[in-house]
């Protein structure tokens, strides 16, 4: 079946109701993304089809969880490109609303306040960031909602989220776990290139030696994995000065956290071997661009 385009919550809600009613379906999953698609992307669209009858993805460069207007310009808006990978994923229908659609008043007056851990790690060099997210993140979550079936019955409904923004996952899940939302939420893998980087929007600003030298991210996170693997200590220091060794990179942060908590552990890894599950997540610029990476370890 062809892939739909609607732009209006309005016509989601017919059209995915429509669909459900022909397929039969008993599920409908969402991929919430800003567009400018790529392999992961792909891998959260195939996750989704794979796992539900119907799906929607969204396209929508928010605002409201911008910093500065001139990135939320430089934006990459690809959407023919975008329709064409979602058509080969069987993606059944793009929801690409215009900003008036989604914030029909201007900016809105109540919105989500994601809490004490929207200020940590990306939140900290990102002020307001999470509140944007997650308010946004609630509006679609409502908007790809599926309706009753026949007999009443409510089709199940699934979210998938990037585990590359795994700050936004962990505070995707406490918003639906605290505000009761209707839906599982489900977190997809990070997609990297052969070489390690892990694949982004973002990557596509990056030249040739800027790109050659961000690949000590995913390098110095996997010094940690090893580590964390083989249930060593954790060298961080180490870890992070090969980081900083990098001349075209400047380090943010790179830390060893609770995965729910987002609490650094690397101080209580640093002499005893580590067990248990954790999140390594670093941030660094490269040249002008800003990049995230991260494992779950898991010994
Ligand atoms: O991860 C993203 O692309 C965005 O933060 C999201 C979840 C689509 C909300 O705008």
């Amino acid at each position: 079946m062809a892939i739909q385009l609607v732009t209006t919550s309005a016509q989601l809600r017919t059209e995915s109701a429509r669909l459900l009613a022909l397929k039969k379906g008993s599920s409908q999953g969402l991929v919430p993304t800003m567009g400018a698609l790529h392999a992961g992307h792909a891998q959260l669209a195939r996750t989704a089809v794979a796992q539900n009858d119907v799906v929607v993805v969204s396209i929508f460069v928010n605002p409201l969880q911008f910093g500065e207007a001139v990135d939320l310009d430089r934006y990459p808006r690809t959407l023919d490109a975008d329709l064409a990978l979602l058509e080969a994923e069987g993606v059944d229908l793009v929801f690409a609303p215009e900003v008036g659609e989604v914030y029909p008043d201007g900016e809105p007056m109540v919105r989500v306040t994601a809490g004490p851990l929207a200020g940590k790690w990306e939140g900290a060099s990102r002020p307001g960031h999470f509140d944007g997210a997650l308010t946004v993140v609630a509006k679609l979550l409502h908007y790809g909602m599926p309706g009753a079936g026949r007999g009443g019955v409510l089709p199940a409904y699934r979210a998938y989220f990037g585990q590359k923004d795994a700050q936004q996952l962990v505070l995707v899940r406490r918003m639906v776990a605290d505000l009761n939302f209707p839906v599982e939420i489900v977190p997809v893998p990070i997609v990297r290139s052969a070489d390690g980087l892990a694949l982004s929007s973002r990557n596509r600003f990056l030249s040739e030696q800027e790109r050659d030298a961000a690949l000590v991210l995913s390098r110095a996170l996997r010094l940690i994995e090893d580590q964390a693997n083989a249930r060593e200590p954790l060298d961080l220091e180490s870890a992070q000065a090969l980081v900083e060794s990098q001349p075209l990179v400047q380090l943010d942060y790179f830390e060893v956290v609770d995965p729910l908590t987002l609490e650094p552990l690397a101080e209580n890894c640093k002499y005893t071997p580590f067990r248990g599950q954790a999140l390594a997540l670093i941030a660094a610029k490269v040249g002008a661009v800003r990049l995230i990476d991260n494992v779950l370890l898991d010994s």
